[in-house]
């Protein structure tokens, strides 16, 4: 076999023989960004060459969703292919100082994939939960090395902070009354406030690095990045800053894209970029309450905290040279399906769980048709009284119930912001294909027989669905807060006051 690899290498038939071994995994991951928001999914001004290369020469998704819209019932889902209700990341999001987090119990892909010999690492942004010493960092989820900030860059306060060369302070205001934003290497904090200037050259030296050593150490690996870009405050360094015609948004994307060049250059150079998959995505819909410095989401209607389609459809894109065949698909497809995707391409045996994620490989490999015809739309604070508020079943969506989010108040849609919660019955029902904007409301008497398809994979589904214990509502002890100072009381100003002489002395 190894001989036939090596004459097959002669004959320049690399690709078939790169098939022999487990192909590695890089799955990106930015954040609060919008189905609008890069060049290949039309934006104007963005400059994303790194991912419009990835869309060119590999598999732009039209249709991917994601399971909530908000950080981290999202992420949860991502990592074990499991709702976030199964898994108990709901209502909301975890904060520095939660006393919970993604259960041990839950199989990450990351540990998915260690039983199968893979090398894994996390760059970025964790948002699933520190605990009490460290309880659910990466490190205890399946991955051997990470380098990041646990969870939101704005989950701290920024007003002192520079995001842009010079000395550009943060915009606007992040979290007050807890510590600045620790950088964290494994389980230790490396630097208190992180230096976001830096911060993005860190990263992609980090995942350089690691690429770099599994590929001399012939494992595979997988390298996730969730990106702290492009999420409120942006930040860029001065590599990137002033760079884009979008503004401080096209900025800290561009500075995001640039890493993603990076990490492909460095699967080149390492020989592997025919045998590594690329999958890239993003957690939930644009902040449309930034104005021009949130994201966009194109002619979905409303953003982050929604159950309309800003909110949950997302742009994603496969890559793999020789493998996926370049274009655009229409299947219908979710960030559920990655862990049953990555599991078949690597021989890993599935967890012996309910999953909600379906193989994605046929889409991938043949351009076959999805596994997938629903797609649920938990909202931010799920609840087995309210469950779903919406389902797409094939072309046709319906809502329930609908209801705006503070993140999405923009100027053209009052429904975007409205918190009132508005109960449809019937529901209102959409065509997706013809009508992507959720514009025109079909009529319930003619379409009753798709609501009643609908009612019924809706009442299946939630004969399945089990809530799992809520790890937000075990409530937040300001002790578990990151801090450089071990034991340092009270915080937060113990650590205010003091890490930032100690900074980058640990
Ligand atoms: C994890 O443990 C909790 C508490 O015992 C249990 O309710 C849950 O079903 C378990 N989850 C998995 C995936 O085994
Ligand atoms: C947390 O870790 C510290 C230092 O390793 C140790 O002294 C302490 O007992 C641990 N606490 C718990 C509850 O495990
Ligand atoms: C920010 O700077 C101001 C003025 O120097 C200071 O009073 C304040 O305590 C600082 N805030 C934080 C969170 O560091
Ligand atoms: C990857 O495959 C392409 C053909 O599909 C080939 O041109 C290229 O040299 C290969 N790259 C590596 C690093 O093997
Ligand atoms: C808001 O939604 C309702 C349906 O709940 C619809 O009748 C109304 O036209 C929408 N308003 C806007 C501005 O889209
Ligand atoms: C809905 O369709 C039914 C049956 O064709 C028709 O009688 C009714 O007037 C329609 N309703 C509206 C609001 O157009």
């Amino acid at each position: 076999m190894a001989l036939m690899c090596v004459i097959a290498l002669f004959a320049l038939i690399t690709a078939q023989c790169a098939r022999a071994t487990p192909p590695s995994f890089v799955l990106l991951f930015a954040d609060d960004l919008g189905y609008g928001d890069l060049g290949c999914f039309g934006h104007p001004s963005s400059l994303t060459p790194n991912l419009d290369r990835l869309a060119a020469h590999g598999l732009r998704f039209t249709d991917f969703y994601v399971t909530s819209p908000v950080c981290s019932p999202s992420r949860a889902a991502l990592l074990t292919g499991r709702y976030q209700t199964r898994s108990g990341i709901y209502p909301g999001v975890l904060y520095p100082a939660s006393k919970g987090g993604l259960p041990l119990n839950e199989t990450t892909i990351a540990e998915l994939l260690k039983s199968k010999g893979y090398t894994t690492a996390i760059v970025g942004k964790w948002h699933l939960g520190i605990g009490l010493n460290g309880t659910y960092l990466p490190t205890r989820q399946g991955f051997d090395n990470y380098l990041g900030i646990p969870y939101s860059h704005d989950q701290g306060p920024c007003q002192n902070l520079t995001c842009f060369p010079p000395d550009v302070k943060c915009y606007g205001f992040c979290d007050q009354g807890v510590v600045t934003v620790p950088l964290m290497f494994n389980e230790n904090i490396k630097q208190q406030p992180a230096d976001f200037l830096q911060l993005e050259k860190a990263y992609s030296e980090f995942a350089t690095q690691f690429i770099t050593d599994a590929v001399r150490n012939n494992g595979p690996f997988f390298l996730y990045y969730p990106s702290h870009h492009t999420h409120y405050p942006q930040y860029a360094g001065a590599d990137y800053a002033g760079k884009s015609p979008r503004g401080p948004f096209g900025d800290a994307l561009m500075e995001f894209d640039g890493t993603v060049g990076k990490i492909l250059q460095t699967l080149e150079e390492t020989g592997v970029i025919n045998n590594t998959l690329v999958f890239f995505t993003g957690d939930n819909g644009p902040e449309l309450m930034r104005k021009s410095r949130g994201g966009n989401a194109g002619l979905m209607k409303c953003g982050k905290g929604t159950t309309y389609e800003g909110g949950m459809r997302e742009p994603a894109i496969a890559y793999w040279p020789g493998s996926i065949q370049p274009g655009v698909t229409h299947a219908l497809a979710s960030s559920l399906d990655i862990l049953p995707t990555f599991a078949k391409l690597a021989g890993a045996a599935l967890p012996d769980v309910q999953l909600d994620g379906v193989d994605m490989t046929n889409i991938l490999l043949n351009r076959g048709a999805s596994e997938r015809q629903t797609i649920f739309y938990y909202p931010i604070a799920p609840s087995e009284k309210y469950s779903v508020f919406a389902v797409r079943w094939k072309n046709f969506k319906a809502h329930y119930y609908t209801q705006g989010a503070i993140h999405s108040e923009n100027p053209q849609d009052s429904n975007c912001s409205s918190l009132f919660l508005k109960r449809h019955d019937p529901p209102l029902l959409y065509n997706l294909e013809a009508d992507p904007s959720e514009n025109y409301n079909l009529n319930s008497t003619e379409w009753d027989s798709v609501l009643k398809q609908i009612q019924a994979v809706k009442e299946q589904f939630e004969a399945s669905m089990v809530f799992g214990e809520s790890e937000i509502a075990k409530g937040r002890d300001s002790a578990l807060e990151p801090c450089c100072i071990p034991n340092c009381t009270p915080k937060p100003t113990c650590c205010l006051s003091t890490c930032k002489r100690s900074k980058h002395e640990r």
